[in-house]
């Protein structure tokens, strides 16, 4: 994998009871066999990976990706989320991506897992300010980046083409649990989506 940065094969970053390495072909097969969400989430789902096409294609774009570091989170040899971080994104330090599959959810490896990464970012060249978004809906992710420290920076309508693709399939009445949080507008389906961000060290 190229990954953001030479040498990123052999990154290990330390966590409370799990550890984030980057992703190589036998962490895609793990993910690819996680439970999926479904809408509202399916964005996150990663069951494409069982066609032997899509996985080849998302591994030929893996490994031309220079922008991103792609991060699982192992406890013991078993990948039991994930998140990628854009090194070089013009707002900032990104973090995006962040899922953790339900049978692996409700029992604090999202928070552990951004802990250790927001642990290794702050050691780095003295930290930055860090940047993520999360759409309205997404009321369990919100808090967990309020708790680590995450503060709203701005909210917008934001067109996201995998949301306006699995709306368009839906009937209005399965569309209900993200009403309020929708919008049509100039024919597309936008959602209403907050930036969030954490300070460098040195400024909080
Ligand atoms: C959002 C998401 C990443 C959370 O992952 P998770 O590992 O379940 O998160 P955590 O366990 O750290 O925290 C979730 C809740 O479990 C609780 N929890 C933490 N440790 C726990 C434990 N040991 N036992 C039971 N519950 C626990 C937390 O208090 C938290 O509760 P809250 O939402 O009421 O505040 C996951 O649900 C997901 O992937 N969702 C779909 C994709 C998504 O929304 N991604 C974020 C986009 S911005």
């Amino acid at each position: 994998m190229a990954g953001a940065e030479a040498g990123i094969e052999a990154l290990l970053i330390p966590g409370n009871g799990l550890s984030l390495r980057p992703w190589d072909t036998a962490t895609l097969r793990q993910m690819a066999a996680w439970d999926e969400r479904g809408f509202p989430d399916s964005a996150f789902d990663m069951g494409f990976l069982r066609e032997p096409a899509r996985m080849a294609e998302f591994l030929d774009w893996l490994v031309r990706d220079e922008r991103h570091l792609h991060l699982a989170a192992f406890e013991a040899d078993r990948a039991v989320g994930r998140v990628s971080v854009n090194m070089r994104d013009p707002a900032g330090i990104y973090i995006w991506g962040v899922h953790v599959p339900p049978e692996h959810g409700g029992r604090g490896v999202c928070t552990r897992m951004l802990e250790a990464l927001l642990a290794w970012l702050d050691a780095r060249d003295g930290g930055s300010e860090l940047v993520l978004s999360v759409n309205s809906f997404a009321h369990h992710a919100r808090r967990i980046y309020e708790r680590l420290g995450f503060l709203p920076a701005e909210t917008r309508w934001q067109f996201d083409p995998a949301l306006d693709a699995a709306l368009r399939r839906l009937a209005p009445a399965q569309r209900s649990q993200v009403d309020g949080h929708v919008r049509f507008q100039r024919g597309r389906w936008e959602v209403r989506t907050t930036l969030m961000r954490r300070p460098a060290p040195a400024h909080r």
